[in-house]
């Protein structure tokens, strides 16, 4: 198989990276690109540890081949923090104590981010639930996740 050298724009750099047809967005973030926010839990689809945003929607980088993503925009969760400052979500994750071991915590955060940017205005429990659907926590119970990402979206989801 044939290595090919694609660009992919991640948190608003660009990285040229040579790359297997069937390898996936999750190994080239992490082991190509250093990013390792996006975490693999199952490598099947199933626990959502390593979900990342593409052009905005919520996408388990396991599933996904990292040629099919060139030059969409691919946001994880080292890309949320600006200028120093964490962003609400997170600072609520941290606030709520929504977090033990960490593991699920980016995907959890990007898969409620992408829902409350969808919705453009605060969500309610069933919402959040509903937007972490596909992360499983095998430590916290999801009361203060739920908790957490509620909190969150009544700050930022009236500003899409
Ligand atoms: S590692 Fe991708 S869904 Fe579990
Ligand atoms: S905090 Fe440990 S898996 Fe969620």
């Amino acid at each position: 198989m044939e290595r090919r050298k694609i660009v992919l724009d991640v948190n608003d750099d660009i990285y040229e990276v040579e790359v297997y047809p069937n390898e996936t967005l999750l190994e080239v973030l992490r082991d190509k690109i250093g990013f390792t926010g996006p975490k693999c839990g199952c490598d099947d689809g199933t626990c959502g540890a390593c979900t990342v945003l593409i052009d905005g929607v919520a996408v388990k980088s396991c599933l996904t081949l990292a040629v099919e993503v060139e030059h969409k925009k691919i946001t994880t969760i080292e890309g949320m923090a600006k200028d120093g400052k964490l962003h609400p979500l997170q600072e609520s994750f941290i606030k709520n104590h929504a977090i033990q071991c960490g593991y699920c915590t980016p995907g959890m955060i990007l898969s409620s981010l992408a829902a409350i940017n969808e919705k453009k205005r605060p969500l309610t429990k069933e919402e959040a639930r509903e937007a972490i659907s596909g992360n499983l926590c095998r430590c916290t119970g999801y009361v203060k996740i739920v908790e957490a990402i509620v909190e969150a979206s009544e700050k930022i989801g009236n500003k899409g």
